[in-house]
C-alpha cells in the first residue's frame, strides 16, 4: 500500500510533503517528496500520523462520564464503582469492552493502557473485544480487596488469575493493576510485587490529598505514597503512575530513580478539581512523563483534546503558581501522545513514521490551508472528521 500525504514523522519540525510504503504490518519505505506512483491513499492535502496512544482509561466507566461536583473517593463510590458493578454480568463486560475499543478507533486511538474490573471474567471480556480489532492494548484486571463494595472486592489469595502469560501472536498484553494504595491492603500489593518483575503495573498515585492522608492513615511507616508501592516492589521501568499531581521532591527522586512513568491525565485533573501537574518537576527530575484520558474522570477519549488540556494546565500554572513554568508546544504535545505514550507502552516500534515500524497510523484530511502551523491548527481545531483513514497492522479498519 502506498500512502502519500504531510508526513508527521517529527511533529516539533514542520511536516514535509512525502510518501510511505506498507507490506504487511509493518512501513517498509518513508521518502520525502513526490510518491513514485498514484498513491492507494493519501494525496497532496492530507497529513499522515502516527496512530495515538491513551496511557491511561478505564474501559467500564465510559457510562460513568459528566457526573460532577464530587471529590474523588466519594466520586469512586457515587459512580465509578456502580459502573464497574455492573460488569459483574459477561455479557455487559463484554459488549462494554466492544464499546469502548470502537470509541477510541474512532478517536484515532490505536494503543492504550486501560483498567478493567475486578471480575475474574474480565480480561476475558476485553480480549474477545481486542481479538476483532488490531488495536494495541495493555489491559488489567483490578485487584483491590477494601474500601469498595464487598462485591468489587477480592482477595490477595484469588485463585482467579490476575494476569496472563504474554501470548506472541497478541497485541493485548495484561498488566498488574492495583487499583490504588486505599484499596490494596498489605497482603493485595504484596501479591502484586510478587506479579510486577518484567510485567507492567499501572496504579493511581498522588492524584488527591484526601487520598494522600488517607493511604498514609493505612501505611503510617511508609515515608511517603510513593514510598509504599516502592516497598511491594512496584516501581520500574514498567510502572504506569496515573496522576503523580501531589508528589513531593524525594517522590519525583524515587520515580526517576525507579524509571517509573508519571501518567499525566489532564483534563481529569481539572474535572475532579485534583490540581495542575507540575510538568516542571517531572522534567527537573528526569521523569518519564506520557498522557492518559482517564475516562470518565477524563472526558474525552480524544488524545489531540487531552495534548491541548496539557498545554493548558501548563499555561494555567503559568498565570498562577508558576509564572516560570515551561509550556510544551504543539509540536511536543502531538510527539506526546504519539511517539513519547508509544514507547512509555513498550512499542519501541510504534508512534514512528520510519522503515521498520509498525504500520499503526492515521490519514487526515485537515479542513484548513496547509502551512508552517500544521500541528498547533490540527491540536485546537481538532475533529475526528479529520480522520479519513485508520491504518492499523497494515490494514485500513472501519471505526465501525
Ligand atoms: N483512583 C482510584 N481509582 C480511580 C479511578 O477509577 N479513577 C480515578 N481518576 N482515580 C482513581
Ligand atoms: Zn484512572
Amino acid at each position: 500500500m502506498l500512502i502519500a500525504g504531510r508526513l508527521i514523522m517529527d511533529a516539533t519540525t514542520n511536516p514535509q510533503p512525502g510518501w510511505l510504503r506498507i507490506e504487511g504490518d509493518r512501513i517498509i519505505d518513508v521518502e520525502e517528496g513526490d510518491p513514485p506512483s498514484r498513491p492507494d491513499v493519501g494525496g497532496p492535502d492530507h497529513v499522515v500520523t502516527p496512530g495515538f496512544v491513551d496511557c491511561h482509561l478505564h474501559f467500564p466507566q465510559f457510562d460513568a462520564i459528566g457526573v460532577d461536583g464530587l471529590p474523588l473517593l466519594d466520586w469512586l463510590k457515587a459512580t465509578v464503582y456502580p459502573a464497574e458493578h455492573a460488569w459483574r454480568d459477561p455479557a455487559w463486560a463484554q459488549i462494554q469492552s466492544q464499546q469502548a475499543v470502537r470509541r477510541l478507533l474512532r478517536e484515532g486511538t490505536l494503543g492504550c493502557a486501560a483498567y478493567l474490573t475486578s471480575h475474574p471474567h474480565a480480561i476475558a471480556a476485553a480480549r474477545h473485544a481486542l481479538g476483532e480489532t488490531p488495536l494495541r492494548a495493555i489491559v488489567g484486571r483490578v485487584m483491590m480487596d477494601r474500601e469498595a463494595p464487598p462485591d468489587l472486592c477480592s482477595t490477595a489469595a484469588d485463585p482467579e488469575p490476575w494476569i496472563e502469560a504474554d501470548r506472541p501472536d497478541s497485541r493485548t498484553q495484561t498488566a498488574v493493576t492495583p487499583r490504588f494504595a486505599i484499596a490494596c491492603s498489605d497482603a493485595m500489593l504484596a501479591r502484586a510485587g510478587e506479579l510486577a518483575p518484567g510485567r507492567f503495573v499501572q496504579t493511581h498515585l498522588g492524584e488527591q490529598q484526601a487520598e494522600i492522608d488517607r493511604t498514609l492513615e493505612f501505611y503510617p511507616d511508609d515515608a511517603s505514597y510513593t514510598a509504599v508501592y516502592d516497598r511491594f516492589g512496584l516501581l520500574h521501568e514498567r510502572a504506569l503512575l496515573g496522576h503523580c499531581v501531589h508528589l513531593a521532591s524525594d517522590e519525583w527522586e524515587l520515580l526517576r530513580r525507579r524509571r517509573g512513568v508519571a501518567v499525566h491525565c489532564p483534563q481529569a485533573n481539572i474535572f475532579l478539581q485534583s490540581g495542575l501537574f507540575d510538568l516542571d518537576a517531572a522534567r527537573e527530575h528526569g521523569v518519564r512523563v506520557a498522557l492518559g484520558s482517564d475516562i470518565a474522570a477524563g472526558s474525552d477519549a480524544s488524545m489531540p483534546r487531552v495534548a491541548r488540556a496539557m498545554i493548558e494546565t501548563a499555561k494555567a500554572r503559568r498565570l498562577t503558581v508558576a509564572p516560570k513554568a515551561a509550556i510544551p508546544t504543539p509540536g511536543e504535545a502531538w510527539n506526546m501522545v504519539t511517539r513519547d505514550n508509544a514507547a512509555a507502552l513498550g512499542y519501541d516500534d510504534g508512534g514512528v513514521l520510519r522503515p521498520g515500524a509498525a504500520a499503526d497510523l492515521l490519514i487526515l484530511r485537515p479542513p484548513f490551508d496547509i502551512d508552517e502551523h500544521l500541528i498547533g491548527r490540527l491540536l485546537y481545531n481538532w475533529s475526528t472528521d479529520f480522520i479519513v483513514h485508520r491504518v492499523l497492522a497494515g490494514r485500513v479498519v472501519s471505526d465501525s
